[in-house]
């Protein structure tokens, strides 16, 4: 048995799988995200450990004989959030998650010394761990100054459960410190933002050991003592793992809290000027690119909890087949965007509503605008040179056929929808913790899954989802310098 841990912004998800990477069973626990100022988003690392202890303790009531046959475990998280903590390693403030931007003054600054691009391979978004600390700095240097360790969030699992301080090259990646190419920490970037190699925890490959169960860790949850913890990597690269995406040209796009296009590369390609993140895959010699999109199914939940409904019950009022676009178009930058517009000020819109725009017209036009954005991303991948002729779906978002439908055809490429089952962030968190356990060969593990359907353009209507698309992006175009502090 091996065990996948996915620390997400919206649960945790523990799920365990057979030597044949059959799905025996997972857990779920939620989790809650603070936002006590605008543009601020925090959550408590504590809240992580509780939450993994609950969907632990649930596999172990549920499947305790496959708990103790454990060989591997992995681990898999939200990306670039910056946990800090003092020496005795107790957590000095909440963790500034990934869709905070509290420091895009930071960020522009730092994004303006030309060695960040140089060295990173990418801009410094106000997501990454970076302008976080600087943030600290500036405005917490009580707190700045005790900090001893920095570390993502599922690191900071890692510490828990086995009381080592250590992080994979994936996951590293997003925080701006990394020397992308060379797979290290650069002494360079760290220096000019007066942190010090010493505060950054030892890095591996996701393929890599990482760490053995602490003895209370083991006895809890009825695991076995000194089982191994492989590196494991950053949400996207785990599930890049999940759904097989390990070749080049391979490609996923994600509906998650977050929407991701994401491609394989043999080769480090950076290109930051795109807004496009040039990242560390999880796998030895192998990177990726990615473009992000902020608020995916954030978007919708945002929209449903308005409406005192579910995601699902908002779809379902759609119908079952794809419709020509309304006349109302939704941008969903909800904490303002990243891939291609970095910037943390834009916010979300709904253009052209009429007295006929009931909810059902604006639940289409919330999926339509994330289906608009996802588009955007493919165009900055193309534009840098990736060929994405196809793409699994994966996330929670891509439940929805209708959502599908309309990406598939906004973007004019097929979409493979995995047989049932969880391809995800666990599943491929899992693999890795196979791969370590025994030294396997990573490619050889992370085949792509069976496909049960693939969810093509839909032709009679591209012509007039173009049309929807250019009034989507004259539309950022007109608030493009809307203020909303003023
Ligand atoms: C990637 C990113 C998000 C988070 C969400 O750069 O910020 O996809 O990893 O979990």
């Amino acid at each position: 048995m091996y065990l996948g841990l996915d620390l997400g912004t919206s649960g945790i998800k523990a799920l365990l799988i057979d030597d044949d990477q059959g799905i025996v069973t997972s857990a779920h626990a939620d989790l809650h995200v603070a936002r006590p100022h605008a543009g601020w988003s925090e959550q408590n690392p504590q809240d992580w450990c509780a939450a993994a202890e609950t969907a632990l303790l649930a596999l172990k009531a549920s499947h305790p004989r496959e708990m103790a046959t454990v060989k591997g475990i992995g681990l898999s998280g939200q990306m670039h959030g910056a946990v800090l903590l003092d020496q005795h390693a107790q957590v000095l403030r909440p963790a500034i998650l990934w869709n905070d931007s509290r420091s895009y003054i930071q960020a522009a600054r730092l994004d303006a010394d030309p060695q960040f691009r140089a060295i990173s391979g990418n801009i410094v978004f106000p997501g990454f761990t970076v302008p976080k600390l600087v943030w600290v700095k500036e405005n917490e240097p009580e707190i700045f100054a005790k900090i001893h360790k920095v570390l993502l969030p599922k690191d900071y699992l890692r510490l828990w459960l086995t009381g080592e301080y250590l992080s994979d090259f994936s996951d590293s990646s997003g925080t701006a410190w990394l020397n992308t190419a060379q797979r290290r920490w650069s002494a360079e970037l760290l220096s000019a933002t007066d942190m010090d190699i010493s505060q950054m925890p030892d890095l591996v490959e996701g393929t890599e050991q990482a760490g053995r169960l602490r003895p209370e860790i083991a006895s809890q949850f009825g695991l076995t003592l000194g089982t191994i913890i492989a590196g494991g990597g950053g949400d996207n690269a785990a599930s890049a793992c999940g759904v097989g995406t390990v070749a080049p040209n391979r490609a996923f796009i994600s509906l998650g809290t977050s929407g991701v296009v994401f491609v394989a590369n043999q080769q480090y390609s950076p290109n930051a000027e795109s807004a496009v993140h040039s990242f560390c895959h999880a796998l030895p010699d192998m990177w990726h690119q990615m473009g992000v999109i902020l608020s995916a199914t954030d978007s919708l939940n945002w929209f449903a909890k308005i409406c005192g409904q579910t995601p699902p019950e908002l779809i379902s009022e759609l119908g079952e087949t794809l419709q020509a676009p309304g006349g109302v178009s939704f941008l969903p930058y909800l904490s303002g965007e990243r891939t291609p517009h970095n910037d943390a000020a834009l916010r979300g819109s709904f253009i052209g509503l009429g007295h006929g725009s009931d909810r059902p017209a604006l639940t289409q036009a919330v999926l339509e605008g994330v289906a608009f954005a996802v588009r955007d991303n493919l165009e900055a991948l193309r534009a840098v040179g990736a060929e994405i002729t196809q793409a699994t779906a994966i996330g929670g978002g891509s439940r929805s056929l209708y959502w599908l439908s309309a990406i598939a055809t906004i973007s004019g490429i097929p979409l493979e929808v995995p047989q049932d089952g969880d391809y995800g962030a666990a599943f491929g968190a899992a693999r890795l913790g196979m791969i370590a356990a025994h030294n396997l060969d990573p490619v050889a593990v992370c085949t792509p899954p069976k496909i049960a359907r693939v969810v093509e353009p839909v032709q009679q209507l591209t012509a007039a989802y173009e049309t929807a698309y250019l009034r989507y992006k004259a539309a950022h175009q007109r608030i493009v310098n809307f203020n909303p502090t003023m």
